[in-house]
């Protein structure tokens, strides 16, 4: 109800100034570190799901935000999970798709054999900002055989494009926030 809603957004913190200047981040961390925070959030995420339960396989969670909660999410609707990691930390064989950063480029990696061809993956993070991440993940999973059903996001940012990067795929995020 509202209440769970309004506490949910009352655990998320906001540090003016990190990473760098000019930057809130909004943090999960203290969602997830409350006993009745993370039953809401899990409560929430269910709820808001994007797609029913029959129209994915699999859930894929994005390092390192997204394996706090992609897992527990996975578990309820009877899928399992698949690890979108940060490039180098998987043994071989590997996918990877790179992307851009404000400075420079970042990748993901996927075990090639994590994703079955034709397999219907939903996407889950902590938060979509300018995009760069999901859609990174979303392409990485085309290319590796699989097709993106959607995504769940716990946070969004407005004020940047970031949903307009992901053309026209369900998406559901649970609080929308300043950039
Ligand atoms: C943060 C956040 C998202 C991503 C969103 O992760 O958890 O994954 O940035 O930004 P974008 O929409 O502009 O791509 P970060 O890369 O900081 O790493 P972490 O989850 O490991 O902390
Ligand atoms: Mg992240």
């Amino acid at each position: 109800g509202k209440e769970d809603a309004e506490y949910l957004v009352s655990l998320v913190r906001s540090v003016p100034g990190f990473p760098k200047e000019g930057i809130i981040f909004r943090d999960f961390m203290p969602v997830i570190a409350d006993p009745r925070g993370l039953k809401i959030l899990l409560k929430a995420l269910e709820e808001a799901l994007p797609v029913k339960p029959d129209e994915f396989d699999a859930i894929a969670g994005l390092e390192s935000r997204g394996f706090l909660f992609g897992p527990s999410l996975a578990e309820h609707f009877n899928k399992g999970f698949i690890a979108v990691r940060k490039a180098g930390k998987l043994p071989p064989e590997t996918i990877g798709e790179s992307y851009d950063l404000e400075y420079g480029t970042a990748s993901v990696e996927i075990e090639t054999s994590a994703i079955h061809e034709g397999e219907r993956v939903l996407v889950v993070d902590d938060l979509i900002a300018t995009g760069g991440t999901a859609k990174a993940a979303a392409d990485l999973i085309e290319k590796a055989g699989g097709k993106v059903a959607g995504f769940s996001f716990v946070m969004k940012l407005n004020g940047l494009d970031g949903l307009d990067k992901l053309g026209d795929v369900p998406v559901s995020s649970l609080i929308s926030m300043p950039a």
